[in-house]
């Protein structure tokens, strides 16, 4: 993600209006003194608001943790499914705002709410839903009546270089991803809408995710690189309708939205962790402490593909990630990354690439999302010529991957993804 930051003054009033709906209405006014301008903004108090155009959590700045999950249809009733995704409108709309899923009930009979979000704030949550090609078409057939409107761009993903996608990790029918400034606010928020779409989804995988990078500074990966600096800028409208928001004549309902692409890509960090920092910036094409692109001084000076040292070669490296992925190189491509970071323990692997190590090792790297008007345009290509030439290869192993169009946002009144199965 870029280090586009929302102007702080915008960013408090969220805050202030939180605060407002913790305290009791009248007290946003109270909340907002001078003294609470000089503040830091208390990331617990953040809201973002769940209705509008788009919907949230696409180019929203990113929050520090994240929890992605890829859900199955069970059901075979498309009246199901619809009142499934009216019920998950009205709980993201309250639980964006800092409430509980469902209201509480004064007896105990129920308990519609886990409950383990009571008085922490909003934390800036943001849920962010997706149709994966399975709502539209499931082992040949046409569940829904939706066939016809699968949009094009909404393509099955070819199998990449070296791929070694695992099932229980890859695919599914809805995504629904969470991000937050508190694990425990996003996972939750999943945690809940899982739990009402019992009988009609099943989980298929989740992911937990985080990301941590000083304040208004583009955060580093567990590579320690500054990730995210050259995405194309979420503050320019023009460069969001051309590469990041749908608007193809084949699919009307998705225009506002976005495709997603997910992968998990684990990260061979014991093997990247003994690579000298230069080695480590011929790869990246970028260099590691300061994130400008070698040869320069800042991080976001403008990558120059056609420098050339003293004896002839190339600055940024010919096989270097950079220069493999810059638009430049693309035919102009460009793609929205809004990656996060995984860390999920330990694991027994072989490593594909020598020294060959066989031993326990992380079970980390990157939760890796892109979004963009059309992936056969964007991360497809992209990944093809990646996928085959990154220097990066030999660190980086793709385990996971799924595909979604993201319908664009709700207007109060109306459900995620209306459009779709309006006749
Ligand atoms: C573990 C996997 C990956 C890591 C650690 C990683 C890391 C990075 C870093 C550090 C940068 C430079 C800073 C920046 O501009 O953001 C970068 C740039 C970029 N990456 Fe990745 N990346 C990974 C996978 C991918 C994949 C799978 C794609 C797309 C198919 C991709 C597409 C891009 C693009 C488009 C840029 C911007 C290049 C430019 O215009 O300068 N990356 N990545």
């Amino acid at each position: 993600m870029t280090n586009d930051q929302d102007p702080p003054r915008r960013r408090f009033l969220k805050a202030g209006v939180a605060a407002g709906a913790a305290l009791g209405a009248g007290s946003v006014a109270h909340a907002a003194t001078k003294a609470q301008f000089k503040q830091p903004i208390d990331p617990m108090l953040m809201v973002e608001p769940f209705f509008g155009e788009h919907q949230a959590g696409i180019v929203t700045p990113q929050q520090s943790h994240t929890y992605v999950a890829s859900l199955d249809l069970t059901t075979d009733k498309r009246e199901e499914v619809i009142g499934l995704l009216k019920e998950w409108t009205d709980a993201a709309a309250r639980m964006s705002r800092g409430d509980t899923a469902k209201p509480l009930p004064a007896d105990d009979k129920a308990a519609p709410d886990s409950g383990d979000i009571l008085g922490l704030g909003a934390a800036g949550l943001t849920i962010t839903f997706g149709f994966g090609p399975g709502l539209f078409t499931h082992e040949g057939k046409d569940r829904y009546g939706l066939e016809k409107r699968r949009p094009a761009a909404l393509v099955d993903l070819p199998r990449f270089n070296g791929d070694q996608l695992l099932p229980q990790k890859t695919g599914g029918d809805i995504l629904i991803q969470a991000c937050a400034n508190d694990a425990q606010v996003a996972f939750h928020a999943v945690r809940q809408l899982a739990r009402m779409g019992y009988g009609i989804v099943a989980m298929r995988w989740a992911q937990a995710g985080f990301l941590s990078g000083p304040r208004g500074q583009t955060p580093r990966n567990l590579m320690g690189f500054k990730d995210g600096t050259n995405n194309p800028s979420t503050a320019k409208p023009a460069l969001m309708n051309q590469f990041v928001w749908a608007n193809a004549p084949d699919a009307p309902w998705m225009n506002g939205g976005t495709y997603t692409v997910v992968r998990r890509i684990r990260i061979t960090l014991e093997h990247w962790d003994t690579m000298e920092r230069g080695f480590q910036e011929q790869v990246m094409g970028r260099e590691k402490y300061s994130g400008a692109p070698i040869g320069k001084k800042n991080e976001t000076d403008a990558l120059d593909l056609d420098a050339t040292d003293k004896d002839g070669n190339q600055v940024i490296p010919e096989n270097s990630h950079v220069r493999l992925s810059n638009q430049a190189t693309n035919n102009g491509a460009q793609i929205l990354r809004r990656s996060y970071s995984y860390n999920d323990g330990t694991d027994f692997y072989i490593e594909r690439w020598p020294p060959w190590r066989q031993e326990t090792e992380y079970d980390a790297g990157l939760i890796f999302v892109a979004h963009q008007s059309d992936p056969r345009t964007g991360f497809v290509p992209i990944n093809e010529r990646l996928a085959k030439f990154d220097m990066m290869n030999q660190f980086t192993t793709h385990v996971g991957s799924a595909v979604f169009a993201c319908p664009p946002g709700v207007r109060p009144g109306s459900f995620i993804g209306a459009g779709l199965f309006e006749t």
